[in-house]
């Protein structure tokens, strides 16, 4: 028997209802649901270099007050996500690019206390937070923020990090497996009220509980990024937006048409998607893409390498095709890359959502400046193409 168990643990009282079950819908609290047609996020802002692996001139640097300015801004011209990248190592060479970064949850937690609206995601690699844990940080910056937390659950794909844990990686899908596990784990333990059991493949818990429950309910809103069909499967099943990676707008569109009918069928349950990449405007296309060119000439080509040699990219035969996916590793963490004039920016926003695309969470060299910049070129576009209101 366990010892809690045991020694009778139990609180005298018996818990209030109010208690065990949110105190809001999430819908009301989650910038995530609001009624935007083209959501916008920021991508990579805890971790040096941001999306670019590059030595092109930029103003953005990796210190609290910087991000922390950049997060406050984001939420004042209204954008609705801050996604963080989950890093424990940078990839070498000379940028070791990300190496430098700010652990997620509590990086959530301090943007939260200060900001209003936006909301803010932690990126989890599953196998690094034990499930306990893990709901309780959520929940914990949920009550922080208003109920505008987020989740970003991801398995760890970068084995050099994930051998900095425990020596092991699992097997792809097996990764998705424990994930799964996870996931569920969590789940109960912000919905269940009491105390439960847990014994699974890889979890043997026993009497957990947790409390408070989360503002928001039925519980945080959750993203994954998985795009192979595990992964896929992964969000159709548990998420609210799947994280794409995407070569092209045809891709999206079929990728998109593909996780929806997954998850209808599947799971009898909505999942909506969402991409990512570079965004480099100017007030010409020519200036555009003079940056968009000194970000890949400064690149750091053999970080790139690095890195897609873990991701398993050095199989790829044509050296056309590796230095093309070279490229958008270094101008956008291998995302969807759009460069140009503020009216060419709008117009390629509206072609991803078209393709099934509920919003674009992105980089920019220089997060802060070009914010500005945003809100004031691209915004009022935006509004005009009805991809904003
Ligand atoms: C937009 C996006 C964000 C991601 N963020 C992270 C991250 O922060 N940390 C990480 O280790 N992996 C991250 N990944 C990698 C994914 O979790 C995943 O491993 C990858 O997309 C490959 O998909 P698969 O796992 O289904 O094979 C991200 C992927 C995408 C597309």
């Amino acid at each position: 028997m366990a010892i809690a168990a045991e020694l009778g643990l139990v609180p005298a009282t018996p818990r209030a209802p109010h208690e065990n079950t949110p105190l809001a819908d999430g819908r009301t609290t989650n910038a995530m649901f609001a009624e935007q047609p083209l959501k916008l996020g920021l991508f990579g802002t805890n971790c040096s270099y941001g999306l670019t692996m590059s030595e092109a001139a930029t103003g953005y640097e990796l210190t609290w007050p910087h991000t922390l300015e950049i997060a406050q801004k984001a939420d004042r011209i209204g954008f609705e996500a801050l996604v963080p990248v989950a890093r424990w190592r940078g990839f070498g060479s000379t940028t070791n690019y990300n190496g430098t970064c700010f652990e997620t949850y509590t990086w959530a937690a301090g943007l939260s206390q200060a900001t209003e609206r936006i909301t803010v995601f932690a990126t989890s690699h599953v196998p690094t937070v034990h499930p306990i844990v893990a709901a309780k940080m959520a929940t914990t910056i949920d009550h922080i923020s208003g109920g505008r937390f987020g989740l970003n659950i991801v398995m760890g794909w970068f084995s050099p990090e994930m051998e900095m844990f425990d020596g092991t990686q699992r097997e792809h899908d097996e990764r998705y497996a424990y994930g799964q596990e996870w996931m569920d784990f969590v789940g109960r333990l912000w919905s269940e009220p009491g105390s439960f059991d847990v014994e699974s493949t890889f979890f043997s818990c026993q009497d957990v509980e947790a409390y408070p429950k989360p503002v928001q309910g039925p519980r945080p809103v959750l993203i994954n990024a998985g795009n192979s069909p595990a992964g896929m499967a992964f969000s159709a099943r548990n998420v609210d937006v799947n994280f794409a990676a995407m070569t092209t707008v045809e891709d999206m569109a079929d990728y998109t048409k593909r996780l929806r009918e997954l998850a209808r069928t599947d799971y009898d349950r909505d999942v909506s998607a969402m991409t990512y990449g570079l965004i480099v405007c100017r007030d010409t296309e020519a200036e555009a893409h003079a940056v968009y060119q000194d970000i890949l000439d400064k690149g750091d080509r053999d970080g790139a390498n690095n890195l897609m040699k873990v991701a398993g990219m050095q199989m790829r035969s044509l050296d056309a095709q590796i230095a093309a996916f070279q490229d958008r590793f270094i101008a956008g963490w291998g995302g969807y890359p759009i460069i140009g004039t503020p009216e060419q920016v709008v117009d390629e926003l509206g072609r991803i959502h078209a393709a099934g695309m509920g919003g674009m969470i992105m980089g920019l060299l220089d997060y802060s400046a070009e914010l500005d910049y945003f809100d004031d070129k691209i915004m009022p576009l935006l509004k005009e193409a009805g991809l904003r209101v």
